[in-house]
């Protein structure tokens, strides 16, 4: 198995250190040392640096960092702002929330260069609401990290200056979608708006503006180190570097991992999660978070965690939450609840996503509670597809694609359920 050595982590190499979240820790630790680095370069050597690291977004769309940058404007005459999306609510992800409660300040590293390499002075952390513990964390670091001459004025002694500002968000998984989170900071109802314009261009306050993941931004101080190409070397052709997975469900040890892209999937379950509790038998696994359609237990074998290989089969590595399911667990229940949350979670500015949402939920419901028909697994499809491609943002995709996939790939579960006219697994499942 491809298996990245413990020497070899980028994200969480630091992570056993104690207090690491504390500024003097992380200054021993070699921290900051990235950001004086930047601020010698020009910032235009910086963007090349991470379009040479082949880095991608990990908030779950994987657009290239590098090129996002590039794409602001810096002669528009208005502020350029950076938004660091910390919102993380795709149910099955949680891998932000440990790079913020633990090494706090490599993230504000990260958005310091990166804010410097936009020519941006005024950036946000978008955190949300839940995230009581990791919010309180990061303000202290943020405090210290101004105290010690990393935010503010003059950082360094250089003429950069960056001021930081923690916002909690109120705990909307609308807000994780960069346009939304834009209208909800703006003070807005974290409604997303039309795209183009793009915020590289308008965004926040209708200014050119860079919205990046946590992991993202946290990435990047490795690579201001070590060089673009160093950090190519890690993972696949079209999936370069290593990543952070959150894998929870039906595994021995649930938790965050990094692994190189490229990894297999199955040995990444066996090795890191200590493989299926009881040793019960694999059925399926949403391996990139809630929206992102299933592979069964045979796809899994060959699955490698990178961009192409879920690609190939249909799915996507999306933001690395892999959901474990085990042989015993009713797909059918699973999927009413993933419908469920979409369907609380619409903000209901779009038709086919407000009407669409509700019309899956109540009709997996109905199959799960006894009452579907096998035409009721047809209007399941056709509902799915008419909710594609056709809303301001893709929440409505992310509903309607977990749900298809569940219902194409495993469809005697639901027809097991149309015809017994009840659960087969039982109500209190
Ligand atoms: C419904 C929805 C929810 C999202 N939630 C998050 C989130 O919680 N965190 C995140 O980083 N990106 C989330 N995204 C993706 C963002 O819109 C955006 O692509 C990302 O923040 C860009 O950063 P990156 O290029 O560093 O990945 C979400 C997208 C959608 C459609």
């Amino acid at each position: 198995m491809k298996r990245l050595d413990p020497s070899r982590r980028i994200l969480l190499a630091d992570m056993e250190t104690k207090g690491l979240a504390d500024c003097k820790v992380f200054e021993s630790r070699g921290g900051y040392q990235a950001l004086k680095k930047a601020l010698s370069m020009p910032p235009k050597d910086i963007i090349e640096t991470v379009k040479k690291s082949g880095l991608r977004g990990r908030g779950g769309a994987g657009f290239p960092t590098g090129n996002k940058w590039g794409f602001v404007p810096q002669n528009s005459g208005k502020p350029i702002f950076l938004l660091c999306n910390a919102d993380e609510s795709e149910p099955g992800t949680f891998k932000d929330r440990l790079l913020m409660e633990k090494n706090p300040h490599r993230l504000i590293e990260g958005i310091a260069i990166s804010s410097f390499a936009v020519n941006s002075h005024k950036a946000y952390i978008y955190i949300r609401g839940e995230y009581a513990k990791a919010a309180s964390i990061l303000e202290r670091a943020v405090e210290q990290a101004y105290s010690a001459g990393y935010l503010g004025k003059r950082i360094l002694g250089s003429s950069f200056d960056l001021e930081l500002v923690v916002h909690r968000g109120a705990g909307a998984y609308i807000c994780g979608e960069e346009t939304g989170l834009i209208s909800s900071l703006e003070g807005k109802k974290g409604q997303p708006k039309l795209k183009p314009p793009f915020p590289a261009v308008s965004g926040f306050l209708g200014c050119p503006t860079v919205v990046n993941n946590v992991e993202t931004l946290f990435t990047v101080p490795w690579i201001v180190e070590h060089g673009g190409e160093k950090y190519a070397a890690y993972g696949t052709e079209q999936s370069k570097g290593t990543k952070l997975f959150s894998i929870s469900g039906w595994v021995n040890k649930p938790g965050v991992y990094e692994e190189e892209l490229g990894a297999s999937l199955k040995d990444f379950i066996e090795y890191y999660a200590g493989g299926m509790k009881g040793g019960a038998k694999l059925k399926a696994v949403i391996p990139g978070g809630s929206s992102t359609p299933p592979l069964t237990a045979e796809e899994v074998e060959k699955a490698t965690l990178d961009m192409e290989s879920m690609a190939k089969l249909g799915t996507f590595l999306g933001s690395g939450g892999i959901i474990v399911i085990p042989d015993q667990l009713c797909l059918v229940k699973l999927v009413e609840r993933i419908a469920e949350f979409y369907w609380d979670e619409s903000c209901g500015q779009c038709t086919p996503c407000r009407e669409g949402t509700g019309w899956l939920y109540k009709m997996v419901a109905s199959i799960e509670h006894g009452n579907g028909k096998e035409v009721t697994l047809e209007d399941i499809k056709k509902t799915g597809r008419n909710m594609m491609g056709v809303t301001i943002c893709p929440l409505s995709d992310a509903a309607a694609m977990p749900i298809l996939g569940f219902v194409q790939k495993f469809p005697d579960e639901f027809l097991e359920h149309i015809r017994a006219k009840r659960c087969p697994y039982g109500e209190t499942h």
